[in-house]
């Protein structure tokens, strides 16, 4: 199910502006990769080019490869549309649909994309989906209620749990936690932690410790800067990131410097 992702001189544009200059990267399937810097560097512009939903901005455009398992996301043949559903992504803000029930949420992508399936079908992917996404036993005795009602981290985990009923291969998540409090957060990363079992997963997140504590590799973005383009500075297992960095800018980072 998980798949590897190889990045090939990629450059990000919005317009005539080259918001992302030149990234290469390879991440293992299994695993957690965490995106950190500064604000305005790219992460989630970057993040946005691994399931082709940059180009939903009008203008948005990339140049260079992304390869899923060897396949380029963006050959002329590949439907976005498909890509978006191998590469599911969790936003910044919980975005439950609002009026929409807690297992109607679960379903909402399986059912926009377009999938029949039968009642007990749904119900088995519902229950699977939210026991993958340690919603479960907070929500089954309220599946008919909003989703909307729950509370931000279960929201939260909800978006994760409609994200995985769709069986995507890599999860992209966009600083996932920086609406949450504390204890919330813990519950997102010990999910984070459960989750690279089955999926590719990476992570932006402006938290330090977050980063040390749920990614098994890091890769340090900066820019020179306003107007100029952010870059990959470093990119190593996390640990060698936050204590043994090569680039000093990295360092700077990590120990709170800058950013
Ligand atoms: N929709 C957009 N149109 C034009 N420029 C954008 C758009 N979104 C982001 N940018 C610009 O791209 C650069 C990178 O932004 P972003 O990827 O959001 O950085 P980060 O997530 O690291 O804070 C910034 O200069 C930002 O102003
Ligand atoms: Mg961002």
């Amino acid at each position: 199910m998980s798949k590897r992702i190889e990045v090939r001189d990629l450059n990000v544009y919005y317009g005539k502006f080259l918001a992302v200059e030149g990234v290469n990267m390879e991440i293992e399937p299994r695993s957690v990769t965490a995106f950190i810097g500064p604000s305005g560097c790219g992460k989630t512009t970057f993040l946005r080019t691994l399931n082709r939903m940059h180009e939903v901005v009008p203008g948005a455009r990339v140049e260079g490869e992304v390869l899923i398992d060897g396949n380029n996301l963006y050959d002329p043949d590949v439907d976005p549309v498909l890509v978006r559903r191998q590469v599911g992504m969790v936003f910044q803000r919980p975005n439950p649909f609002p009026t929409m029930s807690v297992k109607d949420n679960v379903l909402a992508g399986v059912k926009l994309n377009n999938r029949r399936i039968s009642k007990s079908d749904a119900d088995e992917l519902m229950e699977r989906s939210l026991r993958s996404a340690n919603l479960w036993n907070e929500v089954k005795d309220r599946l008919d209620r909003p989703g909307s009602g729950l509370s931000g981290g279960q929201q939260q985990r909800l978006c994760i749990a409609r994200a995985i009923a769709v069986s995507p291969e890599v999860i992209l998540m966009d600083e996932p936690c920086s609406a949450l409090d504390p204890i919330s957060t813990l519950a997102i990363e010990d999910l984070i932690e459960e989750l690279k079992q089955d999926y590719t997963i990476v992570i932006v997140t402006h938290n330090m410790q977050q980063a040390s504590r749920v990614s098994d590799r890091t890769a340090f973005f900066n820019i020179a800067g306003t107007g100029k383009p952010g870059k990959l500075i470093e990119y190593d297992d996390t640990t060698t990131i936050f204590s043994n960095p090569s680039v000093k800018a990295t360092e700077d980072y990590v120990s709170g410097r800058f950013g």
